[in-house]
């Protein structure tokens, strides 16, 4: 199975991932990976995708770069891992691209998918996305000694992703779950388990 995890700035993904990696790896084969970036040269465009230098980016380019940190992504690790491994965790993918791109920075929902379907044939088969009020997702990432340009942007582009998943998110009822990102650490996490324990 194929499953990603979305959510915004503070929304607790990593260690959530973390958590459910150590949960499943004791009986399954498990592979976590994480976008943009997750192989050799994915993590290069990582770096110059999210690097706070760049502030001139056009949105086209940034959209363009994380659809081809993506293509290199899938040919290099998931691909692969779906074929060999029980579960595949990865840390964002498309939805953030529609999230993001597509909503936030106004590229329109459509835009996204061309450009995606060039780079891109696998959708998960489970997105969780861990809704946070922004507000309290900034405020949580505060004691981060390194903000990227993404994490820069004001809160109302914040606010704006949370808008954009919410509607991918009625768009795909059936691939994406929404979890509420205000409870507890660990209830999360075992609501999360819960559920993939009742899928497998
Ligand atoms: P990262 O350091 O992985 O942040 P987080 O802990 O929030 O996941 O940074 C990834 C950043 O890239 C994040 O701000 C979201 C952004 N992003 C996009 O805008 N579009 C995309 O398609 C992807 C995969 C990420």
């Amino acid at each position: 199975m194929f499953i990603t995890f979305e959510g915004g700035e503070g929304s607790g993904k990593t260690s959530i991932i973390d958590q459910v990696y150590n949960y499943f790896n004791k009986t399954k084969q498990v592979l976590v990976s994480r976008e943009p970036g997750g192989s050799f040269i994915a993590e290069a465009i990582r770096d110059l995708v999210l690097n706070p230098e760049y502030k001139g980016m056009a949105f086209q380019t940034e959209a363009l770069l994380y659809a081809a940190a993506r293509a290199q992504h899938l040919d290099d690790v998931l691909i692969p891992a779906i074929k060999e491994k029980d579960l595949v965790l990865c840390d964002r993918y498309i939805d953030s691209s529609f999230a993001y791109q597509g909503y936030a920075r106004g590229l329109g929902m459509e835009y996204i998918e061309k450009i995606n379907d060039y780079a891109m044939n696998h959708l998960p088969e489970i997105t969780f996305y861990i809704d946070v009020d922004p507000e309290i997702g900034m405020a949580r990432i505060q004691s981060r000694d390194k903000y990227d340009r993404l994490d820069q942007e004001a809160l109302d582009f914040h606010k704006s992703v949370r808008q954009g998943y919410l509607e991918i998110a009625q768009k795909y009822p059936k691939r994406i779950i929404v979890i509420d990102g205000h409870k507890t650490l660990q209830e999360v996490i075992d609501e999360i388990i819960s559920i993939l324990e009742s899928k497998l």
